[in-house]
């Protein structure tokens, strides 16, 4: 459940606007503008707009970061998977073992989502950072090992539902992400050295819920940032940001250079016009 919202922001439900195009028999060389005909035409793009903005706002209601109650199912897949990947080093109850791993007692479900769901957990070796790999575990996998960390032990909730800001929150999200990450992560999200032989990861292959669980929990030496610090909103505004940058810097084309958070499309549709606005320009002098 990681990007799949992207299918919702496709406003497919706009798609019947498409049915306001005239029939084939309209089409006909008999075809009049009646007053009848352009009275429809302005009910089917009424209803198709109307449709657009309930749309949306179904899915604005939608995207609250809610927390899901968790099914005693779902717990008790958790608790199997835990007992075998995890107990050796955070103990049967979630109290830790010492020289192996600290206690999950209070880390709560985001810290697990967070942990197992980037591949730092299960720990393969000891070292100064735990390491981004591969993921061990099925998102549905991850999800139940971290209800079940949060039914014994409490804390922070993973988050659930869409943690993405809309189009309007990047130029906010780019300010609150400079002001409170940049420091770590660097501008271009490409991540840093800290000392100790530490270092700020790159952001490239966090999704949405792997940035808001790091920001909820501060993993390692990263600050946690808390909902009285970064609102939820603002969580979803830096989210936005980040996400939108990157995608703008990997079109599969031609780069069209730095110039923020405006897509291609765009600067197609403006080239698009410009192109002909010159064929009618020449049309215009040759016919003159
Ligand atoms: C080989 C030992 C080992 C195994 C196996 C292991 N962990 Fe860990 N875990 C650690 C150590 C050590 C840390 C703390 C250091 C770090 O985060 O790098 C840690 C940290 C964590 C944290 C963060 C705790 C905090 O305070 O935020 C979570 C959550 C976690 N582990 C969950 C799991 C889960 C879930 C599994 C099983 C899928 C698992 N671990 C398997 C050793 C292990
Ligand atoms: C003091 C330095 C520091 C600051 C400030 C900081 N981070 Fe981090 N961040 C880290 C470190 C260190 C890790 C790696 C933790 C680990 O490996 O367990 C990390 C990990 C992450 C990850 C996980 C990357 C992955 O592997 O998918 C994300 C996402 C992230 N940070 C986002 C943020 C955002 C967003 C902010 C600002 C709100 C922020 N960080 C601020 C140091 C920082």
């Amino acid at each position: 459940m990681t990007d799949d919202f992207d299918g919702e922001l496709g406003f497919e439900p706009a798609v019947p606007a498409t049915g306001a195009e005239p029939s084939a028999a309209a089409r006909g060389p008999q075809r009049r503008p009646t007053l009848r005909r352009k009275l429809a035409a302005a009910a089917v793009l009424t209803g198709a707009l109307g449709a657009m903005g309930g749309s949306y706002a179904a899915f604005a209601a939608s995207s609250g970061a809610a927390n899901q109650p968790s099914s005693a199912q779902q717990i008790a897949e958790g608790r199997q998977l835990f007992e075998n990947s995890c107990i050796t080093c955070h103990g049967a109850n979630l109290q830790g073992v010492v020289g192996r791993g600290p206690t999950l007692l209070g880390v709560g479900g985001a810290a697990a989502y967070f942990q197992v769901s980037t591949g730092r957990m299960p720990l393969a070796q000891q070292g100064p950072e735990a390491n981004r790999k591969p993921p061990m575990f099925t998102e549905a996998q991850t999800e139940a090992l971290a209800a079940y960390v949060q039914s014994v032990g409490g804390g922070t909730a993973a988050p659930t539902g869409n943690l993405r800001g809309s189009s309007a929150d990047i130029a906010v999200g780019g300010d609150l992400f400079r002001l409170n990450c940049a420091s770590c992560h660097g501008v271009t999200f490409k991540g840093a050295p800290l000392s100790a032989g530490k270092y700020a990861p790159s952001l490239y292959p966090s999704t949405d819920k792997q940035m808001y669980t790091a920001m909820l929990t501060g993993p390692e030496s990263m600050p946690v940032f808390s909902d009285n610090q970064i609102t939820p909103d603002q969580k979803k505004a830096i989210i936005a940001y980040v996400q939108n940058i990157k995608a703008s810097k990997d079109p599969g084309g031609e780069g069209i250079g730095r110039i923020g958070p405006v897509s291609e499309a765009v600067v197609i549709w403006v080239a698009g016009v410009g192109a002909l606005m010159i064929a009618i320009l020449w049309i215009g002098a040759k016919s003159q």
